[in-house]
């Protein structure tokens, strides 16, 4: 039996609209083949809805997500809005999507996929390996904390990083869980020998791994965690970390598979998921037809999974990026300077037809 479900598309800015594209042909391909009956309805964020509507999240939008079964996102981010207070930026509607659906596990897998070791700047026998999960908490930290205030003619600014148990708790249990079912080592990724956030939060997760006794926890701070995800990648399985540590070491990620274009991330809360590429808008490559489209489709497959309940049909999605890059399609960002490249739809091209061709 097929089932029906309702997506919030959001295609949002720069190059957000053709990776969404790339993604509802995934999304459709897979619905056809499995019986499905996926509604997928496009609404303003970003950079778009401030043109269009004067805030980078109209009320419509907000709604039309909190009653979806998922959301999919693309990017927002507009340098026209650069010189505009952090309100009146299209990341605010991003950042208030997050926090109105109460997702609060981002979860960053990267991985190397066969055929693409040697096409980041490791040594391939230091990349081989690679698979590990950022979790990522996604509605604390100091990117929502108060105070917060810019007093740029005065010369002063605030930021400020707060957490509670709860809200430590909630996402170490997601990472945990997830550990189980992978390598069984949870890295924690802290600031503790200089933040009192950061004690809290090893002390905290250090409960939580109590009740997983087959996991294994660990704690590492986070300058040392960067420069390990560059040294010995493989060794890391789950790592788990506050808002802008996760925002920080995930475009890390992006660069050691080979290239940011090909991070999805699923974020999780009680209600309807998020789904969205971990690249941005890339306002240079927009329009152009250049931008890889595997972070978005990718995205889709962890829609399947964790939004939708489809495993199987996740799995399908993510075995067919896998032969799509096997068989050497490449967009721009994957080929040294100057070689030839594949187009956004025409890499969505190669993966639809392997979807298509399997099972
Ligand atoms: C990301 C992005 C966002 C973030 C921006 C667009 C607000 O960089 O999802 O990693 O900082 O969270
Ligand atoms: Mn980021």
């Amino acid at each position: 039996m097929g089932r029906s479900a309702r997506i919030a598309l959001l295609p949002g800015d720069g190059i957000g609209p053709e990776v969404a594209a790339a993604a509802v042909r995934v999304l459709e391909t897979v619905a056809a083949k499995y019986s499905h009956s996926l509604e997928i309805v496009p609404h303003p964020i970003g950079a778009a809805a401030l043109r269009a509507q004067g805030v980078p999240l109209p009320e419509g939008t907000r709604q039309a997500c909190l009653a979806s079964d998922a959301v999919f996102l693309a990017a927002v981010g507009d340098p026209s809005f650069d010189a505009e207070p952090p309100a009146k930026r299209p990341e605010a509607g991003l950042l208030a999507l997050r926090k109105a659906l109460g997702v609060y596990a981002n979860l960053r897998p990267g991985r190397l996929f066969a055929g693409l070791n040697g096409a980041g700047p490791l040594k391939p026998e230091v990349a081989r390996g690679l698979d590990l999960v950022i979790v990522r908490e996604l509605t604390g930290g100091l990117y929502y904390g108060t105070p917060r205030r810019l007093d740029l003619a005065g010369g002063s600014a605030v930021n400020t990083l707060p957490y509670t148990r709860s809200e430590i708790e909630r996402v170490a249990e997601v990472a945990f869980r997830l550990a189980a079912g992978r390598r069984r080592l949870v890295t924690s990724v802290d600031k503790s020998n200089v933040l009192e956030t950061s004690q809290l939060w090893r002390a905290v997760v250090s409960e939580v791994a109590r009740r997983h006794p087959d996991v294994t926890l660990e704690h590492q701070l986070v300058d040392s965690c960067a420069m390990s995800l560059v040294t010995t990648p493989s060794r890391f399985d789950v790592l788990v970390m506050e808002n802008l540590f996760g925002d920080i070491l995930s475009d890390e990620v992006g660069a050691l598979v080979g290239s940011l274009g090909l991070l999805p991330s699923a974020s999780l809360g009680d209600g309807p998921g998020l789904f969205e590429p971990v690249h941005g808008s890339a306002p240079a490559l927009a329009g152009r037809n250049a931008a890889n489209p595997v972070g978005a489709v990718a995205s889709a497959a962890m829609l399947l999974r964790y939004g939708l309940s489809l495993p199987e049909e996740a799995a399908a999605v993510e075995r067919a990026i896998e032969a799509a890059l096997a068989s050497g399609a490449r967009t721009r960002d994957l080929v040294p300077a100057g070689g030839p490249a594949l187009t956004t739809t025409e890499m969505t091209d190669t993966i639809v037809r392997a979807l298509e061709g399997a099972r």
